[in-house]
C-alpha cells in the first residue's frame, strides 16, 4: 500500500548548485548560519528591523535543511519538523539551545557516540560524561543502515524502536536507521550520507523523488535512465544493483514479497542476502552487524598484536625485536621514547606464533590480502613492502619474456624503464601531448596507441606486442578513459596485457566518479560488457560495417571507435598502486592488483617468480600491517574522506581565483591548461569560475578522453618571477614548513589527500597571501632596473619556454625491427644499451657543444645512460637513444640543478662511434640471419605463432612473402 499522503510534498528552495560546491558544504553551512542567526534573534527586540531580517533568514535556512535532513539519522528528519514547530510557535529559546547542540555534534562528530539532551536547563552531555565514558563510546563505530521503503510514520517509529532494543552494550558497533520512500531517494541518500555501511531495501517502493531541489536532483543526473518504466517488483533488484555499482562496499539486503528463490538466482551477487517478508528480524541484523565486521577485520594487523602480547624467547637475528637490544641499552633510549615500544613489540623475524609469511602467505597475510582484492575489485592482491617501484618491476618480469614488445609512456615513472632493462623487452616509447607552456606532459592519445599497433601490424611483427604500459594518474592529475583505451586496443592486438601505473591513484576506487576510471572497475565492466547478448549486437553491426579493408586505411580506423571481438578479447589488467601515497599506509607499502582472467594459466608461475625475485626475505610487518588497516579503513570510510578530499580542493580553487590579491600572482591550472579541446568533448574547461560557479564534473569525467583530478591543484606560478624550485624549497619550505612534490619551471603542485584538514587549506592560503603581499610591496620598491629585470625574469618563465622534446628514436644498433624486413618499427633493446655502457671502452664523455657539433656534421650521438633532469623527473634521454637538436635545445634551455646522468663538467656519456658500428654490423648479421630463418618458416607456422586476427595473419604471412621474394 501507498502510504505517500502521509508527507507533505515538497518543492524545496530554488537553490542554484553554483553557489555551492557541495550538498554537503551547503548543509554545514545551513547549521553553522542557524546557529548563529538564533544566537542574536533571542536577545532582540521583536518589534526590531534586525529581528525581522535575521527571523526570515532562519526560515530560509530551515526550508533548505529540511530536504536535506531527510538522508541522515541524526538529528533525523522527526526532531528537525519538530524542532521547526518550536520555531514557527515562537519558542525561540528552546529551538535555540537544541540547534547550538546539534551544531556542536556534528561539526565535531560526537553525535557518534553520544545522545543529543534537549532539555534547556540540563548540561551539554559532552560536559557531563567521563572521558573513560567517551572512551568507551569513541571504542564502538557509529553507522547508519538505509531502509528503502514506502512505511507510515508510524511504521517507521515502530521500526526504530525495534532497532534500538535489539542494540546491546556489548554490540561492536552502533547504528542508526535512514529511511528513505523511493527509488531516486534511495539513491540520493547512497551519494549523500557517507555514514551508510548497509542498505535494506524492502519491496513496493515508488520510484520519483518528492524532493525538487536541484541539488539534490544533481546526484540523479543520468543514474537512473530508463529505470522509471521498469515494473515494481524489478525496482529492488534495480536499486541493488545501482547502489552496488556507486558504492560497492555498501552491504545491501533485499526483502521481498514475491519469490525470493527466484530473485536470488538472478541477482543472488548483488545482495549479500535476501530475505522473505518480514519473517527473520533477527537475522536481518545479525546480517547487517556480521557485514560491517567483515569488513571491520584486520587479520593481519589483529594477528601482529596478538603476537607483540606473546611471552616469547628471541633466538634469531633481529635484536630490536621485542625492544630488547633498545631496553638494554645506555645510548639508544630515546629511541624506545620517541616510537613507543609496541613497534618493537611487534617485530619479528619469525613467521610462527601465528603470523604469515609474505612470500608464500597460508594465514593472515593470505585473508588480509584477499580483503584488500575485494575492497579494490580485484580478482587478486598483493602486497608489497619496497613501493610501487618494486611492484612495477615484479609485474613487468611477470609477463614480459626478452624481446616481447611493450609499448611505454616515456614520461612514466624511472621503474619501468629500469624495470624494461631487467626484463628485456623491446620498448616502444609513446609521446604523451606535451604542454610546454607549463613545460609539463599531459597523457598518451588513444590516436597515438592505435597508430603504433597498426604500424606494427603493418610490419608482421604485431603478434610481439605484449604489454601496454601507461600511468593513470599521471603526477599532474591527467586521467585516462581506461576502459576506451582497452577496448581499441583490444580491438587491434586482442591479447594485450595492460600495466596501469596507478601510484597515485588508490583512493580512487572509492568514488563513484573516479572509480570508472581505475583499471580494476574498467577491467570488471569490461569484461561483464564483453560477455553480454547487447555488446555481441553492438559487435557484430560494427564487424559487418568495418571490414578488413578498413583495417588497412590508417585514419579510418584512427576516427573509428574501435570495438574487441569479444570473442577473442581477453581482459588483462594489473594496476599498482603506491597505498602509502594516497592512504592510510606506512611508507613502501603497495599493492599489486590483478584482474587476469589469465591469470592462472599463463601467468600466476611467472608472477610467483617475479615476485621472488624483488621481495625481500625479511619483509617489513608494521608495513603490512598499515596496509591491512589502511584497506579497513577506505572498506568503511574511503567515500567521505576522498569527498571530503575533492572538497578542500574545491575550496582552493575557489580561493586562487576569487581573491584579489592571490588571482594577481597565481593562477591553479584549469581543466582547459591541462587537457587540449580535442581530448575533451564534454566542453568543460574548469571545475570553478567566478562568473558561472561550479561545473558539473561528473559529466565531463564520463566522456571525455582525459580529465582533470582536481585533488591535483597546479599553480602557475609564472608571474612571480620565482622558478618552480625556488619556490618550493625558499618560500613554502623554509619559510612556511609547507612541503610539495612537484614542481615544473613555473608551476608547483598542491595535492589535497585523505589527511587534508581545513587548517592546512586555511593555512596554504594564508602562506600564499603572504607571499603575494611580499611580492606586492617587493615590486613597489623596485628601481627602474630592477623591474626591467623582474619583466624579463617573469618572460622568460611564462613566454621563452623551451618546447618539450618527443622521444626521438634508438639508434638502428639497438633496433631490431629492421629484422623482419622493409617496415621499420620504433622499439629499441634498452637492455643491450645499458649493459653496453659497463664496459669503459664503448663509452666516451661529449659535452653539449661537442654534441651540437657532432649533429651538424651528421653523427648520431647516442646516449648511453639515462638521463633524467629534476624537474621535470622524466629520462629526456635513455640507453641507446639519439640525440636529437631538439633534446639539446631542451637541455640548453634547462635552469634545474639537478640532471641525473649527465654530468656539468664532462658532459653526456654517449657511445663511441667504434663501438656502435661494431654493434650495427652484428645487428645486420642477426638481421640477415633472422630473414634465411624466417625464409625457411612457412606461413601456416606464421599463422600459427601470430596472435594477430585473422586478416593480421593473413597480412603478415603475405609480407613474409613478399620479403622472400625481395
Ligand atoms: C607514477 C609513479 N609510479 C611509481 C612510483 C614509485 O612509487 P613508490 O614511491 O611507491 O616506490 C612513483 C613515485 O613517485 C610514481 O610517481
Amino acid at each position: 500500500m501507498a502510504r505517500t499522503t502521509a508527507r507533505k510534498v515538497r518543492t524545496g528552495q530554488p537553490i542554484s548548485l553554483n553557489r555551492y560546491r557541495s550538498v554537503w558544504e551547503m548543509r554545514a553551512d545551513g547549521w553553522i548560519n542557524l546557529t548563529d542567526d538564533l544566537g542574536r534573534l533571542v536577545n532582540l527586540a521583536r518589534d526590531s528591523s534586525e529581528y525581522a531580517e535575521r527571523h526570515t533568514r532562519v526560515k530560509d535556512t530551515l526550508a533548505m535543511l529540511e530536504p536535506i535532513e531527510r538522508f541522515w539519522a541524526f538529528p533525523g528528519y522527526r526532531l528537525f519538523e519538530e524542532m521547526t514547530t518550536w520555531f514557527e510557535s515562537g519558542d525561540t529559546s528552546r529551538f535555540s539551545v537544541a540547534v547550538h547542540r546539534i551544531n556542536r555534534m556534528l561539526a565535531s562528530n560526537t553525535y557518534r557516540h553520544q545522545t543529543l539532551s534537549l532539555e534547556v536547563e540540563s548540561e551539554d552531555p559532552s560536559e557531563i560524561e567521563t572521558e573513560k565514558e567517551s572512551q568507551a563510546q569513541i571504542m564502538r563505530p557509529y553507522f547508519e543502515v538505509l531502509i528503502v521503503d514506502d512505511m507510515s510514520r508510524e511504521e517507521e517509529d515502530a521500526l526504530r524502536r525495534r532497532v534500538q532494543r535489539k542494540q546491546r552494550v556489548d554490540d561492536p558497533f552502533v547504528w542508526n536507521v535512514v529511511v528513505v520512500p523511493s527509488f531516486e531517494d534511495a539513491l540520493i541518500a547512497t551519494l549523500f550520507n557517507f555514514n551508510l555501511q548497509a542498505c535494506v531495501i524492502r519491496h513496493g517502493f515508488p520510484f520519483a523523488s518528492e524532493y525538487k531541489l536541484d541539488l539534490l536532483r544533481k546526484f540523479l543526473e543520468g543514474l537512473d535512465e530508463g529505470i522509471e518504466g521498469q515494473p515494481e517488483s524489478e525496482r529492488g533488484p534495480l536499486l541493488g544493483k545501482k547502489i552496488a555499482e556507486l558504492r560497492p562496499e555498501l552491504d545491501l539486503y533485499l526483502v521481498t514479497d514475491v519469490k525470493p528463490e527466484e530473485i536470488a538466482s538472478r541477482v543472488g551477487e548483488v545482495f549479500n542476502r535476501i530475505f522473505f517478508r518480514e519473517e527473520d528480524h533477527t537475522e536481518l541484523y545479525m546480517s547487517i552487524m556480521k557485514g560491517v565486521s567483515e569488513r571491520y577485520k584486520t587479520p593481519f594487523f589483529t594477528a601482529l598484536k596478538e603476537y607483540s602480547k606473546q611471552p616469547t624467547g628471541v633466538f634469531h637475528a633481529l635484536p630490536i625485536a621485542r625492544g630488547k637490544s633498545i631496553k638494554n641499552s645506555n645510548w639508544i633510549q630515546d629511541m624506545a621514547q620517541f616510537y613507543g615500544l609496541n613497534l618493537f613489540m611487534a617485530e619479528t623475524s619469525a613467521t610462527s606464533g601465528g603470523l604469515d609469511s609474505l612470500l608464500e602467505p597460508i594465514g593472515p597475510i593470505k585473508m588480509a590480502q584477499e580483503n584488500a582484492a575485494r575492497a579494490f575489485g580485484a580478482r587478486r592482491t598483493f602486497f608489497a613492502t619496497n613501493g610501487t617501484s618494486t611492484a612495477n618491476k615484479i609485474v613487468v618480469q611477470a609477463l614480459i619474456k626478452p624481446g616481447d614488445i611493450v609499448m611505454v609512456d616515456r614520461n612514466c615513472h624511472k621503474s619501468h624503464h629500469y624495470g624494461m632493462v631487467l626484463a628485456g623487452a623491446k620498448v616502444a616509447y609513446l609521446d604523451s601531448y606535451p604542454l610546454d607552456e607549463y613545460s609539463m606532459y599531459g597523457a598518451v592519445p588513444i590516436s597515438q596507441m592505435k597508430r603504433a599497433l597498426l604500424h606494427f601490424r603493418r610490419a608482421g611483427t604485431l603478434h610481439k606486442v605484449k604489454m601496454v604500459l601507461l600511468t593513470n594518474c599521471t603526477f599532474d592529475g591527467v586521467v585516462y578513459d581506461v576502459k576506451r583505451v582497452m577496448e581499441e586496443c583490444l580491438a587491434i592486438k586482442p591479447d594485450l596485457v595492460f600495466l596501469w601505473d596507478e601510484a597515485w591513484f588508490a583512493f580512487a576506487r572509492f568514488h563513484p566518479t573516479y572509480r570508472r576510471r581505475t583499471g580494476m572497475d574498467s577491467a570488471a565492466r569490461l569484461r561483464h560488457e564483453l560477455d553480454g547478448d547487447e555488446y555481441r549486437r553492438r559487435y557484430e553491426a560494427f564487424a559487418s560495417s568495418f571490414s578488413g579493408k578498413d583495417w588497412d586505411d590508417e585514419e579510418k580506423v584512427i576516427a573509428t571507435r574501435l570495438l574487441p571481438d569479444p570473442d577473442r578479447a581477453r581482459v588483462r589488467v594489473y594496476a599498482t598502486q603506491s597505498t602509502h601515497k594516497t592512504l592510510t599506509s606506512l611508507r613502501q607499502g603497495s599493492m599489486i592488483h590483478v584482474w587476469d582472467q589469465d591469470f592462472k594459466d599463463k601467468a600466476e608461475e611467472a608472477f610467483h617468480e617475479a615476485y621472488m625475485t624483488h621481495t625481500s626475505t625479511s619483509p617489513n610487518y608494521q608495513i603490512l600491517a598499515s596496509l591491512d588497516v589502511g584497506r579497513r579503513q577506505v572498506e568503511l570510510e574511503g567515500y567521505e574522506l576522498v569527498q571530503r578530499q575533492i572538497e578542500m580542493a574545491m575550496t582552493l580553487r575557489e580561493w586562487i581565483h576569487t581573491h584579489p590579491l592571490l588571482k594577481k600572482y597565481f593562477k591553479f591550472l584549469n581543466v582547459a591548461s591541462v587537457v587540449p579541446a580535442a581530448y575533451r568533448p564534454s566542453g568543460l574547461e574548469a571545475y570553478y569560475s567566478p562568473e558561472s560557479g561550479w561545473a558539473n564534473m561528473e559529466a565531463a569525467w564520463r566522456v571525455d578522453e582525459f580529465a582533470l583530478d582536481p585533488t591535483r591543484l597546479t599553480l602557475s606560478i609564472g608571474g612571480t618571477g620565482i622558478d618552480g624550485e625556488t619556490f618550493k624549497n625558499k618560500y613554502l619550505m623554509d619559510k612556511y614548513g609547507i612541503q610539495i612534490n612537484k614542481t615544473s619551471r613555473n608551476t608547483v603542485l598542491f595535492m589535497t589527500n585523505i589527511g587534508t584538514t581545513r587548517s592546512s587549506v586555511a593555512y596554504l592560503i594564508e602562506v600564499l597571501i603572504k607571499i603575494a603581499r611580499e611580492l606586492d610591496e617587493r615590486t613597489l620598491d623596485m628601481s627602474a632596473i630592477e623591474r626591467r629585470l623582474h619583466e624579463k625574469r617573469v618572460s622568460s618563465l611564462t613566454k621563452d619556454l623551451p618546447p618539450l622534446p618527443d622521444f626521438s628514436h634508438f639508434h638502428f644498433a639497438f633496433r631490431s625491427a629492421c629484422n623482419s624486413g622493409q617496415i621499420e618499427t620504433p622499439e629499441g633493446d634498452i637492455r643491450k644499451a645499458f649493459f653496453m655502457s659497463y664496459d669503459e671502452e664503448n663509452c666516451e664523455y661529449v659535452t653539449m657543444a661537442e654534441v651540437a657539433k657532432a649533429i651538424v656534421a651528421g653523427r648520431e650521438v647516442v646516449s648511453a645512460l639515462f638521463v633524467i633532469p629534476y624537474p621535470p623527473g622524466f629520462p629526456i634521454l635513455v640507453p641507446g637513444q639519439v640525440i636529437s637538436s631538439e633534446i639539446l635545445e631542451f637541455m640548453q634551455a634547462l635552469d634545474v640543478r639537478e640532471i641525473h646522468g649527465y654530468r656539468p663538467e664532462l658532459g653526456f656519456r654517449v657511445f663511441t662511434e667504434c663501438a656502435l658500428q661494431q654493434l650495427a654490423l652484428q645487428t645486420a648479421g642477426e638481421a640477415a640471419a633472422a630473414v634465411a630463418a624466417a625464409a625457411m618458416a612457412s606461413v601456416a607456422t606464421v599463422v600459427e605463432v601470430s596472435t594477430a586476427t585473422v586478416e593480421e595473419a593473413a597480412s603478415a604471412g603475405a609480407e613474409e612473402k613478399g620479403e622472400l621474394k625481395k
